[in-house]
């Protein structure tokens, strides 16, 4: 299989991106694995004719947008993120109107529909340093509420909206006060991401995105409970051999699971399944991500 997912690769001069959910045989297929920041970064940098993102809609959808001109694909057509779904470009229109000052902040985990809507985009790696970056006092920000309040804890001065107020990720939503217990007991660090629940977050040693918990692993050697999809664990335990780390069993995003080898030798193959996005749409929400990458990790 591997052997097979090289030559097709070659002879298609295609790139393979995954994020750091993905099942590992997955991850091990890839030339680029990294969090979404660092996706997008990598898919707007990329040479390759075909671009195959191992990760969620919205992933393939953000490498799209930033390279119209190429194909890009997605092994398995309804692997999406429910997060993403929270967010309607309805619900943007609507709080706009009433917050007429206010900037609209748009999680990439989103569709392209509400990004074209946005005045600029944030990953988890750097929705702080967006916020900061924008002169607006008051911040429109969606779909996840729980990035909402994380950022509003950083950024006192800012009022922060979250669009709408219950957004969330079922999977990081899962983690709770006896999660925290769980891991004291163990004698390990919480590191959590920022789509946790604001009472977890209170309690974690680290706030971190996927790819800020793959930098900030490289430092220490205590055992570390990570709070976010239980493959970050597998992750870092291949990157530090050495180092113990926790996962839930039970944080499982289904979506991220749904692409396996099989999957995307038969994506290279046929070059299925291809995302297509109205140019519209594209060129709105390109501004958006643009600006975001500008602002920088
Ligand atoms: P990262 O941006 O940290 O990779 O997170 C993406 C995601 O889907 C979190 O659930
Ligand atoms: Fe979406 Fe949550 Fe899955 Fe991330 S873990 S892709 S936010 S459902």
């Amino acid at each position: 299989m591997e052997k097979e997912i090289r030559a097709l690769k070659a002879r298609k001069n295609a790139v393979v991106m995954a994020h750091n959910y993905q099942p590992m045989e997955v991850q091990a297929l890839a030339d680029v694995v990294g969090d979404s920041l660092e996706l997008a970064v990598k898919a707007k940098e990329t040479g390759a004719d075909l671009i195959v993102v191992c990760g969620v809609r919205f992933m393939a959808e953000t490498a799209k947008i930033l390279n119209p001109e190429r194909k890009v694909i997605i092994p398995v057509e309804d692997a999406g993120c429910p997060l993403a779904d929270f967010l309607t470009p309805d619900l943007i229109r609507e709080a706009r109107q009433r917050y007429p000052d206010a900037a609209v902040v748009v999680y990439v985990n989103s569709t392209a529909e509400s990004k074209a809507l946005a005045d600029i985009t944030c990953t988890s790696a750097n929705a702080v340093r967006v916020v900061a970056s924008l002169p607006n006092d008051t911040i429109l920000f969606g779909p996840d509420a729980n990035l909402a309040a994380y950022v509003q804890r950083q950024l006192p001065e800012k009022t922060i909206i979250p669009m709408p107020p219950g957004g969330h990720c079922y999977v990081h939503a899962g983690f709770t006060l006896a999660d925290v217990e769980t891991a004291r007991k163990k004698g390990s660090m919480v590191v959590c991401h920022p789509e946790c629940l604001p009472e977890v977050q209170e309690q974690a040693d680290l706030i971190a995105s996927t790819g800020g918990m793959v930098r900030d692993a490289a430092g220490g050697d205590e055992p570390w409970s990570v709070f976010t999809e239980r493959e970050m664990a597998s992750r870092l335990r291949v990157l530090y051999p050495g180092r113990v780390f926790y996962e839930k069993p039970e944080a499982v995003c289904a979506d991220m699971k749904k692409i396996s080898p099989a999957d995307l030798r038969r994506a290279l193959e046929r070059e299925e399944h291809e995302v297509v996005l109205s140019p519209e749409i594209m060129d709105r929400a390109r501004r958006a991500i643009e600006r975001m990458i500008a602002v920088g990790a």
